[in-house]
């Protein structure tokens, strides 16, 4: 049989720990996977940075891409290659380049997601501009920042409208502390939240096509913490829930990879902050459950690049509003919207392919965690993040976690 090598683009910043994951349980796989009468083969490569003719082709089938969302020139390429190769990339770069989370909140409210009241003020300074002292003088109305804290009840937020990285978020007790945080908060547009407080669950969904894994987090927890190893999260009614709510999210802003934070109070599950479309991927963060996300590459990529499908370039929002107009409770609307999801992301072929052609995955995946050479991706990682002094005991304590990994859910 002849035998066909589909490619895989790896776009990286810092990452050093699931890349080399992928590279290495690939490499491992050694996948032949038989295709309309051929074998596919599959080559793994990191994309470098270089000048390019905007009329050069490329070679890759797939990209997975986690540096574009800041690196311009790559996400130039990228968008030329969607446009004149049909690429297929995780993720849209029009969608994350153009759904902050301030829209993402919109799209989800007319969707009839609980998304806590959240208003967006003008900001308190400004970038110099010639027609900026004409324009405010004309139309900014004068306003009292200090009367939403009444309007939203306190605690509330005072955070970017475009979210990230948790930069510059405040927690508002009392109206000094509202008018405080808008006064330090400079050229940044920011929203002021309604709290979601006291709540009793906070749970962060990875959705990764298809797949989605909700992982119970600690905000308050050091770093290394967050990303619980509870299992006992919720009932499995909320689970599916949150399933449900992540794969509409995903499936309508054309992510194929995404976080989603969702609160829960008097048992409602509050979504607010689901546009982290470059999920946090590093084992430093998700220890445990690092071999899933791992895992979850690997599958969404190759059933990707194998199936050769086509990357929807267009969002169509249309069928969701439509769901959305109509009559039933927003849990039977959810269903819905989630059957699109699952529609979009083929999720009963996938569960095919990999049932078919990556039936050794979980194996060859549980035999690559217990290697030296997981060890040292992990120990490179914790060497570009920690202290000298910490980098065996830390390095000790996220293999240890991925060797819990391997007991629990690995064999
Ligand atoms: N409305 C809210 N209610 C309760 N906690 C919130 C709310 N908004 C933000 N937080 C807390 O602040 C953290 C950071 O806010 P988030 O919206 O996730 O910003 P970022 O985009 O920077 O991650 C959240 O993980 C949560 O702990
Ligand atoms: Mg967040």
């Amino acid at each position: 049989m002849t035998e066909i090598t589909r490619n895989i683009g790896l776009s990286l910043g810092a990452d050093i720990c699931w890349p080399a994951c992928y590279e290495n349980i690939m490499r491992r796989l050694d996948l032949r996977i038989p295709h309309d009468g051929q074998t596919l083969r599959f080559n793994v490569e990191r994309v470098m940075i270089e000048p390019y003719d905007l009329r050069q082709t490329c070679k890759y089938d797939v990209v997975i891409d986690r540096l574009t969302h800041w690196y311009h020139t790559s996400r130039e390429w990228i968008k030329k290659a969607i446009v004149m190769d049909g690429l297929y990339v995780f993720n849209n770069p029009w969608a994350v380049q153009s759904m902050e989370k301030h829209t993402s909140y919109c799209a989800m409210m007319r969707l009839g997601m609980p998304i806590p009241t959240t208003w967006m003020v003008p900001p308190k300074e400004y970038e110099p501009n010639p027609d900026l002292q004409p324009t405010l003088a004309r139309y900014a109305k004068l306003f009292d920042v200090g009367r939403l804290g009444p309007k939203l009840g306190f605690p509330l937020f005072v955070k970017p409208y475009d979210g990230g990285g948790w930069r510059s978020v405040t927690k508002c007790d009392d109206e000094a502390k509202l008018r405080q945080a808008y006064e330090e908060s400079g050229k940044t547009v920011m929203h002021v939240q309604a709290g979601v407080a006291p709540f009793d669950r906070f749970v962060r969904c990875i959705g990764f096509g298809p797949q989605v894994r909700s992982v119970l987090y600690d905000p308050d927890a050091p770093l290394h913490d967050r990303y619980t190893m509870e299992r006992d999260i919720a009932s499995a009614g909320e689970m599916e829930h949150l399933r449900k709510i992540t794969l509409t999210i995903n499936a309508f802003f054309g992510w194929e990879f995404n976080s989603c934070e969702s609160l829960r109070r008097h048992g409602v599950w509050h979504p607010i902050d689901f546009a982290n479309p470059c999920p946090d991927s590093q084992v430093t963060s998700l220890h445990y459950h690092f071999p899933w996300l791992v895992k979850a590459y690997i599958k969404w990529s190759v059933f990707c690049a194998a199936t050769k499908r086509k990357m929807r370039q267009t969002l169509d929002w249309e069928p969701f509003y439509e769901i959305a107009a109509g009559s039933g409770s927003f849990e039977e609307k959810l269903d819905q919207y989630a059957a699109i999801a699952e529609q979009r992301f083929e999720s009963a072929r996938f569960e095919e392919f990999c049932h078919q052609h990556l039936p050794h995955l979980d194996e060859v995946a549980n035999e690559f965690f217990a290697t030296e050479d997981a060890k040292t991706a992990v120990r490179q990682k914790v060497t570009a993040l920690f202290p000298a002094h910490e980098i065996e005991q830390f390095t000790e304590l996220f293999v240890n976690r991925i060797q819990e990994w391997r007991r629990v859910e690995g064999a």
